[in-house]
């Protein structure tokens, strides 16, 4: 009798535990019921939402439910999974919702930016609404410069930035690496070599529309290398030099190189870890 009592006990507190370890770091970009996020089972605990983006809060504080790990990034979700919503843990986050293309050459890549001409953000908002994220992971969105340093810093990636022109012919710019550096040093871009069908317009040798190596500016964060402020001039945040030959995180204006140069219909920005050959 004490002994079945002792188990009750034991399975409350372990349940009360998992209630607790569950957590959303991101819930500003989603603004969904529960069951659009495709690898959350009915049986997981209730993700606690946080708040205030989670600043200040420890990593101690969550562990995945029990006999599960989350996967660290969105190659690591089963390859015949559907393109959609998922939940991820990279190291030392809590878990963050993101979008998952599973479509795209093998799948596994993890959306870091989606944006339309005709989107419903300004994409001209502040450091830190750029560090944290904003928009909705449905549609178009930012996932935030200090969760993609987290989620990048992991493993070795590379990027895939996705065009659509105005007449909606799709297009792709690959670079064998992506890496960016910390806050501390700006969020700056490292990208490797290009190969693809939209043009290189991020490793120009051109110093005043290169992207490669700039820091990342937003209009209350200058740190292009041009004596004006790019962010303010242009709208959102982006790697600015002086000022640019690609800028995606923009209201209406859209551009990539001279493949749709400000009438850019839609872009994404994906990364997965980096293939050997
Ligand atoms: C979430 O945001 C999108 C885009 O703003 C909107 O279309 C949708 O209705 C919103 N969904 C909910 C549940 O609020
Ligand atoms: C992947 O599939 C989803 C849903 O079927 C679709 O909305 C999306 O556009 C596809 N992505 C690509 C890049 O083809
Ligand atoms: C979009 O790209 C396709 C393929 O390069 C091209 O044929 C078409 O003219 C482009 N649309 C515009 C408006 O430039």
């Amino acid at each position: 009798m004490a002994a079945q009592h002792l188990l009750l006990l034991t399975c409350l507190l372990a349940l009360s535990a998992t209630v607790l370890t569950l957590e959303i770091e991101n819930p500003n970009i989603f603004n969904g019921t529960l069951d659009k996020i495709l690898n959350l089972s009915p049986r997981d605990p209730v993700p606690v939402h946080s708040l205030g983006h989670g600043r200040g809060k420890r990593a101690s504080d969550t562990r995945p439910p029990a006999g599960r790990t989350w996967p660290k990034d969105c190659s690591e979700i089963p390859s015949d999974s559907p393109s959609g919503i998922y939940l991820i843990q990279p190291t030392g986050l809590p878990q963050l919702v993101v979008y998952c293309d599973m479509n795209q050459t093998a799948g596994g890549w993890t959306v870091l930016q989606r944006n339309r001409h005709n989107t419903h953000i300004t994409w001209a908002e502040s450091w830190t609404t750029y560090k944290y994220g904003f928009g909705n992971v449905h549609d178009d969105y930012w996932l935030g410069m200090e969760y993609i340093y987290q989620i990048a810093k992991q493993k070795v990636y590379q990027v895939r930035f996705v065009i659509h022109n105005s007449t909606g012919t799709m297009k792709y710019a690959d670079y064998n690496l992506f890496g960016l550096e910390d806050e501390s040093n700006g969020y700056r871009l490292r990208l490797g070599s290009y190969t693809g069908t939209a043009g290189d317009a991020m490793t120009s040798n051109d110093p005043t529309y290169v992207h490669d190596n700039m820091k990342f500016s937003t209009k209350d964060l200058d740190q292009d290398t041009y004596s004006g402020n790019c962010a303010s001039s242009y709208g959102g945040g982006w790697w600015y030099s002086a000022c640019y030959s690609a800028q995606l995180n923009v209201k209406g204006g859209i551009t990539w190189g001279s493949f749709c140069s400000g009438n850019c219909q839609a872009s994404a920005i994906l990364i997965k870890p980096a293939s050997y050959c």
